[in-house]
């Protein structure tokens, strides 16, 4: 029965608590928030507001997460308000028993950051119960003889509230022979005792019958009532009496079942059948009738169960002794329970914050643990300890709490996973200890870069190369987790144009090859440097640059080229004279000859591959230079050829020849007859023109004896006038097989100029632009100045050109046609 009154009272009042619990806790709760609230609050009455209580805002709320840890079937917090709320019904009488202070303890968690708060709500009494007896009637039966002052205790009412609504008061209804004394049991029950006034009679009035009324102290009061009725029995009996009213023993709780505690004696004055006493208990609780066996012949007490210490410390017990006339004796024993230590201590973790990232600071709260030990005194007395390497270490919270926070660096790549073991050990002698373990889980945090293998790379890449061809790998790793350890690779910088970049090189994302993009040339780019990143995907990312040179290695891909002796424009060789008079080991030219490759491939040597004479003339075989070898004699031709052979130090090799004209002559001048039967211009043209000059020259020749034979024969003829017939034999004769064309009735030509190419004519030579260092490659010889090449081509230096002697060529045909 709770009355409604009570239950309406406003729930939620916090009340300032302190000092009291202070007394009970001995100020070892220095963090803790207190509550009060009474019994049997609806459920999800307000019992205050944590969150403010705490602290916190409440738009701070949702992240901070606050949650009841323990005791959750009687608190919850309201995510929205932060109010702390009932869940479920808290009767102080199951919780507490009868115990005066009531308080449930227990822990908020809040995260973000992870902290842990003590929250103490003291249950308050409200007056629920109403005081009961066992039984509606209680049955005496007193001597008439009992002296006034003689005591009769009775079965006492029980009232499970506790503190003022407890039972306070017994009454008895009015009457002429019994008062009511209140008595306390050892343990601190009440119990009511029934004293006689006066001396009963039996004859006078056998039977009384009295009301007996027990009161708490609740507003308003509960009681409850129950009759006694007592039987006045005749003098002659003897009441049995025991020795003592009290007995006392102590027993150890760790006593098995059977075990003696006590034998008590009542002894009767009476004798024979009156003085047969037989035992029972009076007035006990079920716990006592649980424990406790009363042999009821001889009074002996045995244990029936193992007694508990931590269930209950002491027992009392009340016997009767009764005689066969229904006479009775009262006595009480009181039964002290001697603590063993027989409880190991209990470890419990209640929150285990895992996983818990490794960037977590020192003193983060990873558990959360509760001890308990049902012992008493120095065996109840836990102390915990954690072992591990250090990193971690236990807080003592309050008492029985302990936090598990981190004392140290953690870190994922070293350590993925904590086993931790807690030890509870208690004060007892010898201690008893119990563990639990954790295994906590650490995450990853993306505190790893990537890292490359090498400081650096360098690479060799011989040229002429695929394109596409993988041309390096580089590689870097990073000891963390999934995304925070996946690595991709990237080119961030360069010395290369970076528009060209990709023209040139990319790197695969995934497993950073390298691929040349195009054919590397040495000749053209010797070298490179790029700047790669390894960049990993956590966020944020973490990211490691590496250089990586380069080096196009050269192949022997360019043969020599000669740059001296050179071919003219039009193919012709030039020539270099060399004094007759020169001395041995006179420098005559050189070879000069370049290779673009570089290294071996570019180291080169001279040979000679054909002397027209060998032995005239030295070659230097890495510097090209041409030098007599000996004194030169006149038994030795004019003209001299050399050709040569340039080659590399490649593997394979490559090469180039050069042919060298060299000239014995003191000059120019002399030098040039020599030149002219050289091997004819490639030129056909030139060729061809040459022969046509050639032909046109003898047949000049022969036309211009055969004019002068004319002449003769007509000078003869005015003397001897049939003379023309023998001239021709004559003129065919000393011309030669040549046809000679029949011109005998033309007229002569007046006049004609006559140009040839010097093949025979040994008239006089004429250099046109003859520049140093370089021979004119075709003279002409002109007898006549009106010859003469335009000024334009003779200026400018080049020597002639052939559409010059074609046009030669054809003024003479006209010439000669008009001549016909
Ligand atoms: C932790 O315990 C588990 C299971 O008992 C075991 O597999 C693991 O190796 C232990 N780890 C360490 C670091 O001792
Ligand atoms: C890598 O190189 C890039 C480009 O030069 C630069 O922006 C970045 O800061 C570098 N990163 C590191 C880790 O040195």
């Amino acid at each position: 029965m709770r009355p409604s009154a009570e239950r309406s009272r406003p729930a939620g009042r916090r009340q300032v608590l302190v000092p009291f619990l202070l007394s009970l806790f001995g100020g070892a709760l220095p963090d803790q928030i207190h509550y009060s609230i009474p019994e049997e609050l609806a459920t999800n009455s307000v019992v205050g507001n944590l969150a403010k209580d705490l602290g916190f805002h409440v738009r701070d709320l949702p992240a901070r997460k606050l949650r009841v840890s323990g005791e959750k079937e009687y608190f919850t917090v309201n995510q929205e308000s932060g109010d702390l709320l009932v869940s479920g019904r808290i009767d102080r009488e199951q919780i507490c028993g009868k115990k005066p202070l009531c308080v449930l303890d227990f822990d908020a968690v809040a995260e973000n950051p992870l902290n842990i708060f003590h929250v103490a709500v003291l249950v308050q009494d409200i007056n629920d119960n109403t005081p009961v007896f066992k039984q509606n009637h209680i049955d005496l039966k007193i001597v008439e003889s009992s002296q006034p002052g003689s005591a009769f205790p009775l079965d006492p009412a029980l009232d499970s509230d506790a503190g003022p609504n407890s039972l306070q008061r017994y009454h008895l209804n009015d009457n002429e022979y019994f008062d009511l004394l209140e008595k306390q049991t050892p343990d601190g029950r009440k119990y009511p005792e029934l004293i006689l006034k006066h001396s009963l009679d039996r004859e006078e009035q056998n039977y009384h019958q009295l009301v007996l009324r027990a009161v708490d102290g609740g507003d308003p009061p509960q009681s409850g009532t129950t009759q006694i009725r007592i039987q006045v029995t005749d003098a002659n009996d003897n009441p049995p009496v025991f020795s003592q009213d009290l007995y006392r023993v102590s027993l150890r709780e760790d006593m098995p079942p059977g075990t003696s505690v006590l034998q008590v004696t009542a002894t009767d004055q009476d004798e024979g059948v009156n003085a047969e006493i037989t035992y029972s208990f009076h007035n006990v609780d079920e716990q006592v009738a649980h424990f406790f066996h009363l042999d009821e012949r001889t009074g002996e007490i045995t244990t029936k169960d193992y007694l508990d210490f931590e269930v209950a410390n002491s027992y009392t017990l009340r016997l009767e002794a009764k005689d066969p006339g229904d006479l009775a004796a009262h006595c009480s024993i009181q039964v002290d329970i001697v603590d063993e230590n027989d409880c190991a201590p209990e470890v419990t973790v209640t929150s285990v914050f895992s996983p818990l990232p490794e960037d977590a600071p020192r003193g983060t709260v990873i558990a959360l643990i509760k001890t308990r030990d049902r012992d008493s005194g120095e065996n109840g007395e836990v102390y915990c300890r954690v072992f591990g390497d250090g990193e971690f270490k236990l807080k003592s919270s309050s008492k029985n709490y302990y936090k598990l926070v981190t004392d140290g660096v953690l870190d994922r790549e070293q350590i993925p996973q904590y086993n931790i073991t807690i030890t509870a050990t208690d004060r007892g002698k010898p201690p008893l200890s119990s563990s639990t373990s954790i295994t906590l889980h650490i995450a990853d945090v993306n505190d790893n870069a990537p890292a490359f293998h090498e400081a650096s790379y360098v690479v060799h890449v011989a040229e002429n190369n695929p394109p596409g061809a993988s041309i390096a790998q580089v590689s870097a790793s990073d000891p963390d987790l999934g995304p925070n350890g996946h690595i991709s690779y990237s080119i961030v910088a360069t010395d290369l144009e970076p528009q060209a970049l990709s023209s040139y090189v990319s790197v695969s994302e995934q497993s950073g090859v390298v691929f040349a993009q195009r054919a590397f040339d040495h000749e053209q780019l010797r070298t490179f440097k790029l700047t790669l990143q390894a960049r990993d995907q956590g966020s944020p990312a973490l990211s490691a640059n590496v250089s990586l040179r380069v080096l196009v290695d050269d192949l022997n891909d360019n043969a020599p080229r000669v740059l001296y002796p050179m071919l003219g424009p039009d193919g012709s060789a030039l020539f270099d004279t060399v004094p007759r008079a020169a001395q041995p080991g006179y420098l005559v030219t050189k070879v000069v000859a370049v290779d673009p490759d570089s290294g071996h491939n570019a180291w080169l040597s001279y040979h000679v591959l054909q002397a027209s004479e060998p032995g005239i003339f030295s070659l230097g075989l890495r510097t090209g230079e041409v030098r007599t070898a000996r004194a030169l004699g006149d038994r030795d031709a004019a003209r001299q050829r050399l050709l040569v052979a340039v080659r590399d130090g490649g593997q394979p090799p490559l090469s180039a020849t050069a042919t060298l004209l060299l000239v014995f002559a003191d000059s120019l001048q002399e030098a040039l007859p020599d030149l002219s039967d050289r091997p004819a211009p490639s030129d056909p043209q030139a060729e061809l023109q040459f022969y046509l000059v050639l032909a046109l020259t003898l047949i000049s020749v022969l036309f211009l004896l055969a004019v002068t034979l004319a002449i003769a024969m007509r000078l003869r003829r005015s003397s001897s006038p049939a003379s023309w017939g023998c001239i021709q034999p004559r003129l065919s004769s000393k011309s030669g097989p040549g046809v000679l064309p029949n011109y005998s009735e033309g007229t002569l030509p007046h006049s004609y100029n006559l140009c040839i190419a010097s093949q025979s004519a040994k008239t006089e030579f004429n250099f046109l632009s003859v520049s140093p260092g370089s021979v004119p490659t075709q003279d002409l010889l002109c007898d006549d100045a009106s010859w003469a090449p335009s000024t334009n081509h003779g200026d400018t230096g080049v020597p002639f050109a052939s559409d010059t002697i074609l046009e030669v060529s054809f003024t003479y045909f006209d010439y000669f046609h008009f001549a016909f």
